[in-house]
């Protein structure tokens, strides 16, 4: 390191890592921010980042009488989502990603990259310029917990540093931890739009290039040209479920697509569900769900809404922790009906992105006219993309006034129903586990499977209608195994196969496996309305799973896949819904499934590569069993 070099990194006292500091002293040689800020994670240093937000135009300060200490970002209108096609898994081998991964040679990678080629500068050469680099030092997990894992996030973003101090354990705690010796997974992140000097900057800088790399053998990450969610706060995505899964498979424990939330019946029983559903198909809301009527004393509180770290205990019981302190969830649809909880913990301390803005400083999104007295959307607003938005547009034009991916950021600890292990180091015990996807046809309300083996065929099948949380066409069929299509951070087959693995010990050594459970709130009638009424409702569901968990006697219905509830098993109090509504919901409709285990087959050639040969032998049962 120069001099120069050395000034411009201004290493506080408190950092005391060299592989860090070197680290950072690489990037910054690369990247040539103007200058280099080392997070402390402090209530201040927040404060000031969010003047800088409020003075460049990311952030709009909303009304504190309505939404205290809080901000509304617009971002660029194209870049607003997960771009899964510009992610990539660079393991060394290409079977190692697998065919439902993009890949690329690492060193290539490295070369586009960090490196260069004649002729050809390195995308990171020189990106950061103008910019300040921001190093974030963050944990996944509980401080210092066992099973936690620290990151740190070199960044050029404000917008990320501020949202990762609520979605992570951010801050000078961190630097503590890692020591001088500690490790922790590298992650940078740009935005990707360098300035020249005296150039303006923009409110929301972008590239339209964009890569999102992790390099799973060396545990890196490096994040080029896009400023949103899961594309740049690094410790979510790509690093608590692409690179963690590779830990987990390399150290026996799972990195999943789950919410973790718990239950307490009037007797006072607590249970651990964990629930694996794609992007935006209803984690959040399932995580913060209210008991309806007829469920008196019942209560659900929330471990996680987004991704669960589950490692085996010594007691052959599979524990769950939350890895994230915070919760990015789905604006839209969000309602005092669907999730009141979920309302009660965004009144203060948010960051709001691509919602609308009312003209009284608050924010509004689709879904929270069913709070108006009248069912009324605001007279005027200015929507997600600066422009007026009345009703009427909406009406003629189909204008959103939010985007359908536009998302709150806010901690954990603003959760009315935050559950009391949340932040136990330890974890708590998953008595199911529920995959679900969205399908408005085919796949019934809930099934348990008979066993281990046809709970992981179940869910390594799963298909889902795509959602606005990824760039690319919303609505459309595909399989998304474990709801982790988008996440796996190595070869699916090896990924059913550790699933399988992990099973099979536990039952080796005696453990009782939690059961696994598929469900569905989105079957569709002819008129295309959803025939379930979800949200609270969906505790009907989650009681008779408890009950089967518990052993419960009751009558049921067995069919291939299963064992579905009887309309007589399950708790009406307080709810119209017929038997036919129920068979709507609930039948097997073999011309349908005629149609949908091809699909199966599809996947499972495309994964031919390490198929276990179980799933394979569990798909030629099931064929028959529907020929039959
Ligand atoms: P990610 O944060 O993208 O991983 O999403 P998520 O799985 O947490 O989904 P979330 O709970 O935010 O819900 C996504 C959308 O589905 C929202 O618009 C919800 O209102 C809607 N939704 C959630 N649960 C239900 C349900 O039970 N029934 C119906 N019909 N819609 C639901
Ligand atoms: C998802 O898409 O599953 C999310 C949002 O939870 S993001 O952080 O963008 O991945
Ligand atoms: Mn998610």
């Amino acid at each position: 390191m120069t001099t120069q070099q050395e000034a411009k990194l201004q290493v506080p006292s408190f950092v005391t890592n060299p592989k860090l500091i070197s680290w950072v002293a690489e990037v910054v040689a690369l990247t040539k921010p103007d200058a280099v800020h080392w997070c402390d994670g402090s209530e201040q240093e927040n404060e000031q980042m969010c003047d800088r937000l409020v003075q460049a135009g990311t952030f709009k300060k909303l009304n504190p009488a309505k939404r205290a200490n809080s901000y509304l970002a617009w971002s660029d209108p194209g870049d607003v989502a997960r771009v899964e096609d510009r992610t990539f898994i660079c393991s060394a081998k290409k079977e190692d990603a697998g065919p439902t991964n993009n890949w690329m040679d690492p060193a290539e990678m490295r070369a586009l990259l960090q490196t260069g080629q004649p002729g050809k500068p390195a995308l990171f050469d020189g990106c950061m310029k103008g910019r300040t680099m921001y190093v974030i030092p963050f944990s996944m997990g509980p401080l210092g917990s066992p099973i936690a894992h620290i990151g740190v996030e070199l960044t050029d973003s404000a917008y990320v540093v501020v949202n990762m101090r609520i979605m992570t354990r951010m801050g000078k705690a961190v630097y503590g931890v890692l020591g001088a010796t500690g490790n922790f997974v590298p992650c940078v992140h740009t935005v990707g739009a360098p300035l020249e000097p005296g150039q303006k900057d923009v409110a929301w800088p972008c590239n339209k290039t964009k890569y999102i790399v992790h390099y799973p053998e060396t545990r890196e990450i490096w994040s080029y040209g896009s400023g949103y969610g899961g594309n740049a706060l690094l410790g979510k995505k790509c690093f608590a479920l692409r690179i963690a899964s590779n830990m987990g498979r390399d150290e026996g424990w799972l990195a999943e697509h789950m919410t973790v939330l718990g239950v307490t019946s009037p007797q006072g029983k607590k249970s651990y569900v964990a629930a694996a559903f794609p992007s935006a198909c209803g984690k959040t809301n399932f995580a913060m769900l209210v008991p309806p009527a007829g469920f008196d004393g019942w209560k659900v509180t929330t471990i996680g809404d987004d991704i669960a770290w589950i490692k085996p205990g010594s007691d052959g019981k599979l524990y769950a922790i939350n890895p994230e302190a915070g919760y990015f969830g789905v604006a839209p649809g969000t309602n005092m009906l669907t999730n009141p909880n979920c309302m009660r913990s965004l009144d203060k301390n948010v960051i709001y992105t691509n919602v609308a803005l009312t003209d009284d400083g608050d924010v509004w999104w689709e879904g929270m006219e069913q709070d108006d007295p009248n069912g009324a959307k605001p007279a005027h607003l200015i929507d997600w993309q600066g422009n007026d938005w009345t009703p009427e547009l909406a009406k003629e034009k189909g204008v959103k006034a939010a985007h359908p991916n536009s998302r709150f950021t806010v901690s954990a600890t603003n959760n009315p129903v935050l559950d009391p292990e949340w932040d136990n180091p330890d974890g708590v015990a998953v008595d199911a586990f529920i995959f679900g996807g969205r399908r408005s046809t085919t796949v019934p309300l809930v099934t348990e499977a008979r066993n281990w083996v046809d709970g992981v065929y179940m869910a390594a099948t799963m298909g889902s209608e795509t959602t606005a949380a990824a760039v690319g066409q919303a609505g459309v069929v595909r399989r998304d195994p474990f709801a982790m299509l988008p996440f796996a951070g190595y070869n699916m087959s090896d990924y059913f196969q550790h699933w399988l693995t992990l099973g099979q010990k536990l039952a080796d050594k005696g453990a009782k496996l939690p059961r696994i459970y598929t469900v569905n709130w989105f079957r569709k009638d002819a008129n295309d309305k959803f025939v379930w009424p979800g949200y609270g409702d969906n505790m009907r569901v989650l009681k008779w799973i408890l009950d089967r968990v518990e052993g419960v006697s009751m009558p049921v219905v067995e069919h291939a896949f299963g064992i579905s509830p009887s309309y007589g098993s399950i708790n009406w109090t307080g709810m119209q819904f017929t038997e036919e509504q129920f068979q709507t919901v609930t039948s097997i409709d073999k011309a349908a499934w005629a149609q949908e285990m091809p699909l199966h087959t599809e996947l499972f050639e495309k994964l031919a590569y390490h198929m276990p040969k179980e799933l394979l032998d569990t798909k030629a049962r099931l064929e028959q069993q529907l020929a039959a």
